[in-house]
């Protein structure tokens, strides 16, 4: 086979295109550039660490149901570690996202990646609401009421209703 027909093969210009983009000595790194040392960038995985743990602790909650969760010890337990990775998982976005906000690390080819943020955001306050509001309990009653009369969040205002 000659050189240009080795050249067409669309193997060969795969495994170039692919060599190009992630050159195999730049795989798996030994080192790493001086600003990654800073800890700033513990945040972004600590988010992503507390956002694991909600997903699973919220799984058990929907699955086991109300009852379990205000009634028995381990469905408070459960609970508890839902709320409070919910918390850490807040405060570690917030700080995350002021951290590359101050980077500017929407340079660089980063719009996307900044933009993902944005709309993860955006979803985890929407999220945050369906948890308090299925609490059943009445904190779930409260904020559920605040929205929709006194329209916290104009969308879901009711202007029928007047707050008592
Ligand atoms: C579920 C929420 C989020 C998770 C789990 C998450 C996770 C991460 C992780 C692990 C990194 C790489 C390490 C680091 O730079 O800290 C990262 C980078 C980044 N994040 Fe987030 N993030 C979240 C939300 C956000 C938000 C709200 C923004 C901004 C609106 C954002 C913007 C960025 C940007 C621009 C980078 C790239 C930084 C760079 O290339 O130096 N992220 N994120």
């Amino acid at each position: 086979m000659s050189t240009t027909e080795i050249d067409r093969q669309w193997t060969t210009r795969l495994r170039r295109r692919a060599a190009g983009k992630l050159p195999p000595e730049k795989l798996l790194p030994d080192t790493q550039p001086a600003y990654v040392a800073s800890w700033i960038y513990v945040f972004g995985v600590t988010t992503m660490a507390a956002l694991m743990i909600v997903i699973l602790t919220g799984c058990v909650l929907a699955i086991e149901g109300p009852q379990w969760w205000h009634l028995s010890t381990i469905g408070h337990f459960v609970n508890s570690l839902h709320l409070w990775s919910v918390e850490i998982f807040f405060f570690a976005m917030v700080v995350h996202l002021w951290g590359k906000f101050f980077m500017a690390s929407w340079r660089g080819g980063r719009t996307l990646t900044w933009m993902t943020g944005v709309v993860t955001f955006l979803a985890s306050i929407a999220t945050a609401f369906t948890g308090y509001a299925s609490q059943s309990n009445f904190d779930s009653q409260w904020i559920t009421t605040l929205v929709r009369v006194k329209g916290v969040v104009p969308p879901f205002a009711d202007d029928k209703e007047t707050a008592r």
